[in-house]
């Protein structure tokens, strides 16, 4: 297991005046596959590379495994290669005048504990075949494609035992096609290992498929965390909310609330939320509705239903996305399977799903990206949250 308290590195002279990583808490339990997820430069890559010990941090401290392998205020740093981990980066990293073997035994037969050559071969030939490559260990590493070279460099991080796996962004230089497949490959080998490890990306879709648990993070900071299907179904923070590509955002007031659901007072009408945080009667919310919760109806039965008007489709294949009017406001709702065949102009009801809906409290700082208000409550959330 790992666990992290207060890590802050900085990045002398840079223009902006943030700490790159900036008061960071977390726990990966044994066995677990814990996903930093967050926009481009809010850390994550740091946070990583700290951990591994390829930066030294200016404040905190990290253990791996029980063991403490760094507290600058205790004059503790334990070296990348004497930390028990494997590390997996975006660029393969694949040497090219190698096979696959070569590739994976490489850092078996270097270094102080340096390996026999037999039972290097043997070790990495287990590791190939951990991910589904035993056939090709001879072929050459340029003859093999973006997805097998970055399942060697998988192989090879696991060639020395870890105790601990570091993947920053692993699939991000695959094709779409090869990325499904490599993520089912990376998913599958640390279940059948149990192997703790610590996901990098800045992709929702790829964070939901992979994870234990998901680490929302922003500008240095932790946003929010909680398993996969929370942190789609239920985010509690607007950060999370929008970067979980949730579209719709309707302003609201708190007309009542029990302990499962909040009354909401929109200029649509009233709508039953998931309610997150202090909600006081009276108090302002947005309400956050995926598109896929919005239904389409020609006609409204239920007398639930917003009265609109078309704008504009776009077909996916598996879906239909239609861009509605309605009043002021303009609404992406998801259709599945109902051909309803609309078109721009046509006039149309959108009935919101009951109890889907999440309101979350109106940030009230004056903090135009909606992170800053949310992050102190997500902190002071946050430590109790995981393990
Ligand atoms: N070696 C470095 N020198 C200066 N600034 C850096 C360095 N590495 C990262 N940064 C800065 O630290 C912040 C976090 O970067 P990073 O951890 O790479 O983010 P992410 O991986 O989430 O995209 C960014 O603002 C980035 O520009
Ligand atoms: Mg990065």
């Amino acid at each position: 297991m790992i666990e992290v308290r207060g890590l802050v590195k900085r990045f002398e002279g840079r223009a902006v005046s943030r700490n790159a990583v900036d008061g960071i808490d977390l726990d990966v339990p044994e066995g677990k596959l814990v996903t930093l997820l967050g926009p481009s430069g809010c850390g994550k890559t740091t946070t990583l590379r700290l951990i591994a010990g390829l930066e030294r941090p200016d404040a905190g401290r990290i253990s791996i495994g029980g063991k403490l392998v760094c507290a600058p205020g205790e004059g503790v740093y334990v070296g990348v290669h004497h930390r028990p981990i494997g590390v997996v980066f975006q660029s393969y990293a694949v040497w090219p005048h190698m096979t696959a073997i070569e590739n994976v035994m490489f850092p078996l037969r270097s270094g102080q504990k340096r390996l026999p050559r037999a039972e290097a071969r043997r070790r990495a030939m287990e590791a190939l075949d951990m991910v589904g490559l035993a056939d090709l260990a001879d072929r050459p590493a340029p003859a093999l494609s973006g997805g097998q070279q970055q399942r060697i460099s998988l192989a090879r991080a696991l060639t020395r035992e870890p105790e601990v796996l570091l993947l920053d962004e692993p699939l991000s230089n695959l094709d779409a096609g090869l990325r499904d497949r490599v993520r089912d490959e990376i998913r599958g080998v640390q279940q059948r290992l149990g192997i703790t490890t610590v996901f990098v990306t800045h992709d929702q879709d790829e964070a939901l498929a992979v994870s234990d648990e998901v680490i929302v993070m922003d500008r240095g900071r932790i946003v929010e965390r909680g398993a996969a299907q929370e942190i789609y179904a239920w985010p509690r923070e607007e950060f999370t909310a929008r970067f979980m590509g949730i579209s719709n955002s309707l302003p609201g007031t708190v007309l009542s609330r029990d302990a499962n659901t909040v009354e909401i007072d929109l200029v649509q009408g009233r709508l039953s939320c998931l309610p997150t945080g202090k909600l006081s009667e009276g108090s302002s919310v947005n309400v956050f509705l995926r598109p896929e919760s919005l239904v389409l109806s020609r006609k409204d039965p239920s007398g639930r239903g917003w009265k609109g008007t078309v704008e504009f489709s776009i077909y996916h294949g598996d879906c239909w996305d239609y861009h509605v009017r309605v009043g002021d406001t303009l609404l992406r709702s998801r259709m599945y399977r109902e051909k309803i065949g609309l078109a721009h102009g046509d006039p149309v009801y959108v009935v919101p799903e009951e109890a889907t809906a999440i309101a979350i409290p109106v940030n009230t700082d004056g903090d135009a990206s909606g992170a800053g208000a949310s992050l102190s409550g997500a902190t002071a959330k946050g430590a109790g949250d995981i393990g």
